[in-house]
């Protein structure tokens, strides 16, 4: 018995493991968040050039009533359903002007998939 229960364990570890890493990092994407805070608040509810990214993961797009200068194109992606999760904050931070075309955003994207998914993990400590 004793060799299969270790073969068990060790499975499980194996596939524990594999799921942390493909969680994102918050600490890690504290850093990569440098890069958004000129133009975005994500501890407060307060606006700079961009919208404040509070408790932005869940959000419809365009959806803070605060910000006033989303573009056409934001609010329309919003209108058409657009919310943000793991996914659609992937395809945006990735290339924010091919997936949302005419979008005010002046940032070119993430080119890691790593930083992506860590700049997401510190997001959702932000968001309830
Ligand atoms: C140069 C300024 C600038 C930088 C840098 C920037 N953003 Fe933005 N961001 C904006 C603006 C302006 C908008 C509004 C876009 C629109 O309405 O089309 C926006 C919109 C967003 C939205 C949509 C929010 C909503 O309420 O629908 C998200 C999410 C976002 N930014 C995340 C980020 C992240 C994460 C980073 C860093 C990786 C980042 N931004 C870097 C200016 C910036």
């Amino acid at each position: 018995m004793a060799p299969i229960k270790l073969i068990f364990t060790a499975l499980i570890m194996v596939v524990m493991t594999a799921v942390t890493a493909q969680a994102g990092d918050a600490a890690k994407g504290e850093k990569v968040f440098k890069r958004c805070k000129a133009c975005h608040y994500v501890d407060k509810d307060k606006n700079k050039t961009g919208p404040s990214l509070l408790n932005v993961m869940g959000r419809t797009a365009g959806g803070l009533e605060s910000y006033t200068k989303y573009s056409k194109a934001m609010v329309a992606a919003g209108e058409g359903g657009l919310i943000w999760d793991d996914a659609s904050m992937t395809e945006y931070l990735r290339k924010p002007k091919a997936f949302i075309k005419g979008t005010k955003m002046a940032f070119a994207g993430l080119k890691k998939d790593d930083q992506i998914a860590d700049v997401i993990a510190y997001l959702y400590q932000f968001s309830e």
